[in-house]
């Protein structure tokens, strides 16, 4: 095991660039923070509910009886509230954006409890942040505008997942790093440097159950996923937990694609631009894959609205031009 915390590697980090203000290091800190507070929440998620809860009181457990994704979200705000230098956030969670510190540079775009559906039956869920400078004077309100930028001006990006072992992935724009939380001691260390897709296509990964209401590219692009050919290495393998977070993660590792289509229902898909769709897409280009809404590249989309959705796919370089091809010819 490689003993470098998250703590040290963000100050090295730091001083890769002399005279910086300390501010990004700040609010990855404040990020660190919150995610062992929500951490540890989730992995006494099913206590609270059915031991803690059945004492039949109202309130026995104060905030833990809260939705967990109200309660990540409430934790996020604080702890980067409390490092003065953030002017607004703007989170799944909430219908408008927050304005925080007036003085702040930057701005932060979270999902701050991703696949929250999956708490209830033990399963892996997530936190995924962006951050971005803010396009508006310093010491004046925060506009829209300052959220609505296009996912080329991330300044940093990142993942929390809270899995078999709770993980920290992000990226300032020079390569992604991981680091697996020790619990005990309540300290990340780097296990995962540099991180690259690895160079197989290995894995796909959609909610199946929408084939039918996906458009003819996406239906062909499956079915080419699951034909049988020795020399592509085909069928790959299916996978789909249901928490983009940790489907990401896995095909990370592992190597694949994650999609998330235009359906009939949902004709701009599911995921939202700014909170999941472009923080994922910067890691992802970072460590070599690609990021696209089956045309576009994501990072490149001029977002118009704050909850905006897009169509996904993200993963192995490969395998997202493999299914834009089948797009383009739809
Ligand atoms: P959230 O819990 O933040 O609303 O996100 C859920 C998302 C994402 O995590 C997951 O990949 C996708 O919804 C699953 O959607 P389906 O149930 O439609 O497959
Ligand atoms: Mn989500
Ligand atoms: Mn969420």
């Amino acid at each position: 095991m490689n003993f470098k915390t998250l703590g040290e590697f963000i100050i090295e980090k730091q001083q890769d660039f002399p005279g910086s203000s300390g501010d990004l290091s700040r609010i990855l800190s404040a990020i660190r923070l919150a995610s062992k507070i929500v951490s540890q929440q989730v992995n006494k998620a099913g206590l609270a509910r059915h031991i803690l809860g059945g004492a039949g009181t109202d309130n026995i457990q104060g905030e833990a009886q809260q939705k967990l994704d109200v309660y990540a979200d409430e934790r996020f705000i604080e702890a980067l509230n409390n490092r003065g230098n953030v002017c607004g956030i703007g989170s799944e969670e909430n219908d408008e954006f927050i304005e925080l510190n007036k003085e702040g540079k930057y701005i932060i775009l979270m999902d701050p409890l991703d696949g929250s559906s999956n708490i209830d039956v033990n399963v892996s869920v997530g936190t995924i942040f962006s951050v971005f400078k803010r396009v508006s004077e310093v010491g004046s309100s925060v506009v829209l505008k300052d959220f609505l930028q296009k996912g080329t001006e991330q300044v940093a990006a990142g993942y929390v997942l809270y899995g078999s072992s709770t993980m920290m992935v992000y990226t300032t724009g020079n390569g992604v790093n991981g680091f697996t939380y020790d619990p005990g001691i309540g300290v990340f260390f780097l296990s995962h440097p540099d991180m690259l897709f690895p160079n197989k296509n290995k894995i796909y990964s959609m909610n199946e159950g929408n084939l039918q209401r996906s458009s003819k590219g996406v239906q062909d692009y499956i079915n080419y996923c699951q034909e049988v050919d020795k020399k592509t290495n085909r069928p790959h393998t299916g996978r789909y937990i249901g928490s983009l977070v940790a489907d990401f993660h896995r095909n990370l590792i592992k190597g694949g694609i994650y999609i998330y289509p235009a359906t009939d229902k949902s004709p701009k898909g599911k995921l939202r631009l700014l909170y999941e769709c472009n923080p994922l897409a910067f890691l992802t280009e970072q460590a070599g894959g690609k990021a696209s809404d089956g045309r576009n590249r994501i990072m490149e989309i001029k977002p118009t609205e704050l909850h905006q959705r897009v169509p996904y796919f993200v993963g192995n370089t490969d395998m997202v031009e493999k299914a834009e091809e089948f797009i383009a010819k739809e």
